[in-house]
């Protein structure tokens, strides 16, 4: 198998596919894929089968939803370019902005277009579970959506859909707390409009989650309001289904610290790790005991914080092992770069029998992101 390589098991994305579309068909509403959480396009036909289509964030996206998913986008971009804005009507169906003012700036087009396309605005709660200011969309004075205050004097006319987006790895019940609020705030316009979209953030697959609660929920909402719900989740759809292979390359020492200098980076192929930050699963890590071996895994790129302190294993680590890290698809196969001129994990998908290299990188990869 080659090395470093990211490995999607095509078994585990399908029993998420399936646990979220039975979500979706008995709570009655449409869920679509967050395409800037997930988008390893080889799959999206798999992923077209089972959900409505997918959210776009960019012009690139919107562009990969319509080419390789078939299907056209609902597009949230947190602001507009007029000079892309003609393409981005002819591949979107739904189209939410971020402010009334970008809104009217492309209202015209909107009615003068070949291409019917629905319009929301995204609000903002000003309301998060969210503990994390990184991943907090409702932090004070957020550029995220508009508080209720931007309507005071109405909604929009031609504005047919509300977007909020302020989860992120959240269960049933902080959704809840959310669309109190929601309806606090916003309940006024609710009844005049078509669609909500409840953003992403949606934890749907993981063990935990109480989809029968979620199930109520949305029901409930959907009847009250007649409305056509949406969700975008992306973490959801990819979660815990691949892992990311990296191997020892060397093993540095320095004041009793040892670090195993692995063949892939923390900044540039595992942000999140940097970021966030987290600390991955990995494949054999123990607890730390008297009897076990602690190390700090090391990046290849020359950033001085590019590793993770504190993994320990239960005997020593050899040179040429593997390092397996879990969980590794959703955002951080969207987020990596080639920092450092690294080379990039090959991506591999595993049907259950064989491994199969759908893309690996080389020199070229590199030098056509630069001129
Ligand atoms: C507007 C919007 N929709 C959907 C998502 C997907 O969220 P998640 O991957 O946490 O489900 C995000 C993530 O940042 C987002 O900003």
């Amino acid at each position: 198998m080659p090395c470093p390589a990211f490995v999607l098991d095509l078994e585990r994305l399908k029993s998420n596919l399936e646990l979220i579309s039975k979500v979706q068909e008995a709570a009655g509403v449409h869920i679509i894929l967050a395409l800037k959480a997930y988008a390893n396009w080889k799959t999206f036909p798999l992923i077209g089968s089972y959900l409505k289509g997918a959210t776009a964030s960019s012009l690139n996206e919107a562009r990969l939803i319509n080419e390789e998913m078939g299907c056209k986008a609902h597009s949230y971009f947190v602001a507009y370019k007029e000079e892309e804005f003609e393409q981005v009507l002819k591949l979107s169906s739904h189209i939410t902005f971020n402010s009334i003012e970008q809104y009217l700036r492309f209202k015209n087009q909107i009615g003068e277009s070949d291409s019917p396309v629905s319009v929301g605005i995204r609000v903002n709660p000003e309301f998060s579970t969210v503990d994390t200011d990184l991943y907090n969309p409702s932090s004070p004075g957020s550029r995220l959506g508009l508080p209720a205050e931007a309507f005071q004097s109405g909604w929009p006319e031609g504005v047919d859909g509300i977007h909020f987006h302020t989860l992120c790895e959240s269960n049933s019940y902080d959704l809840e707390k959310t669309l109190q609020v929601i309806e606090e705030k916003f309940g006024g316009h609710l009844h005049r409009l078509k669609w909500i979209n409840m953003g992403g953030g949606h934890l749907l697959t993981s063990k935990e989650y109480d989809t029968e609660h979620l199930i109520q929920l949305l029901t409930a909402f959907r009847t009250k309001y007649k409305l056509d719900i949406i969700l975008e989740p992306g973490s959801a759809i990819a979660w815990q289904t691949g892992e990311l292979v990296a191997e020892v390359l060397d093993i540095h020492e320095a004041k009793d610290i040892k670090t195993l200098i692995l063949d892939v980076s923390f900044t540039a192929h595992m942000p999140d790790t940097l970021e966030m930050p987290y600390q991955p699963h990995i494949k054999g890590q123990v607890k730390a005991s008297d009897t076990s071996f602690k190390y700090r895994l090391g990046g290849l790129s020359c950033l001085a914080g590019d590793f993770l302190k504190d993994y320990w294993f239960d005997k020593p680590v050899a040179i040429g092992q593997r390092i397996v890290f879990a969980d590794m698809m959703h955002y951080t196969t969207v987020k990596t770069t080639m920092f450092n001129g690294i080379g990039h994990p090959s991506i591999l998908h595993w049907d259950g029998k064989h491994i199969h290299t759908v893309k690996s990188f080389d020199y070229l990869d590199y030098k056509n992101r630069m001129a």
